[in-house]
């Protein structure tokens, strides 16, 4: 059974277990094909997910329109939330201008066949951004326009989203937040509980990591961000196993396996780790394949964690990872 849970102050109740399509949109997690993705999501409609995270450069607009042939397909209602701003030749303040932002606006909602756009989060933005009040009256101008119903962030660090959550437009924050990410929860969490923002969890599989099926002879296609984005060649290295190095990962790996209930995947036990939280609104993992799916859904049919395992999570991050992540983001 699906569970679900209010997003931000939207009274939008979104599925537990969403679904992220970066990876369906190809181009940066190996090879896709299309019927295999629209299959994806078709399954993972069929298990209760009504909330799709997406953005206008994953595949270049291939994502996006993946959700406008999925409207034709479903009858059933859904969310999807995309992203703008990482389309800009270079990530300056001045970019997300009222005239570039009208054109992403513009081009998404042709991508997604749709009048307006459910949340529209701004793409990890310069930090500079969230000292500039005017983008965000710019938001509020395109949400009285009709162009997007809400608007949120998505962002590399804590301190963007606390600074984020002083606009009261801001209706989500996206993080990374999984169990090699566990800062999140500490300040930041407190203070979107308080302010009643919804939290998306990216990421929540450490790029497939947490999974638990990488080994030390794991290779990744030449085009896969797993291959050529673990030092930060192209975009935040933390987007990239959430900035693990990768061997520290698999032998952190191998102690959490232990700890997943018996009949239980670690895919599974790593997104129920993370709902543990009710300070998060969903957790998006991006899958490929409709096993992938089912495989992420049965999270929500898991049994809340013992303290005893929190417990012990909370010991290997601090004994492993901590110290490569905890300040940096
Ligand atoms: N800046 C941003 O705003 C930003 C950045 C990153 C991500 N995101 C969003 O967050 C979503 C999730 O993050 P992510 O896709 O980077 O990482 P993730 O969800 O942690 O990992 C996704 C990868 O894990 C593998 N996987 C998924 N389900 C699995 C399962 N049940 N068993 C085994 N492997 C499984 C798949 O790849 P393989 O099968 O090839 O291993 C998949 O591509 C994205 O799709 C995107 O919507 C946003």
């Amino acid at each position: 059974m699906m569970e679900y849970r209010t997003l931000g102050r939207t009274d939008w109740q979104v599925s537990a277990i969403s679904f992220g399509a970066w990876a369906v949109g190809g181009g940066s997690f190996g090879a896709v094909n299309e019927d295999e993705s629209m299959a994806a999501l078709h399954r993972a409609l069929d298990r209760g997910v009504n909330f799709f995270d997406t953005a206008d450069v994953y595949g270049e607009g291939r994502s996006e329109r993946l959700f406008a042939r999925l409207r034709k397909e479903r009858r059933e209602p859904f969310h999807v939330t995309t992203k703008a701003g990482r389309r800009l030749p270079q990530q300056t303040v001045a970019g997300f201008s009222r005239e570039n932002l009208t054109t992403f606006i513009d081009d998404s909602l042709k991508n997604l066949g749709t009048e307006a756009i459910d949340l529209l989060q701004l793409h990890c933005p310069p930090q500079d951004l969230y000292y500039h009040p005017e983008v965000f009256g710019l938001l509020d101008d395109f949400v009285k326009q009709g162009k997007l119903r809400f608007y949120g962030v998505s962002v590399e660090r804590v301190e963007e989203a606390l600074k984020a959550i002083e606009y009261p437009g801001v209706q989500t924050v996206q993080i990374i937040y999984n169990i090699f990410r566990q800062r999140p929860a500490d300040l930041l969490f407190t203070e979107t509980r308080r302010r009643q923002v919804g939290i998306l969890a990216r990421v929540p599989l450490s790029s497939g990591m947490l999974a638990g099926k990488m080994t030390r002879a794991s290779r990744f296609d030449t085009d896969d961000h797993r291959n050529f984005n673990r030092e930060g060649a192209s975009f935040d290295r933390g987007e990239t196993f959430s900035g693990v190095p990768f061997e520290v990962g698999l032998q952190a790996v191998e102690e959490l396996r232990a700890l997943a209930p018996a009949g239980t995947t670690m895919a599974a036990f790593a997104l129920r780790w993370i709902l543990m939280n009710d300070a998060v609104t969903c957790v998006i993992p991006g899958a490929k394949r409709p096993a992938q799916v089912d495989e992420n859904c049965a999270a929500a049919d898991l049994p809340a964690l013992s303290p005893a395992t929190m417990a012990k999570v909370r010991e290997i991050y601090e004994r492993r990872i901590k110290r490569l992540v905890h300040q940096y983001w």
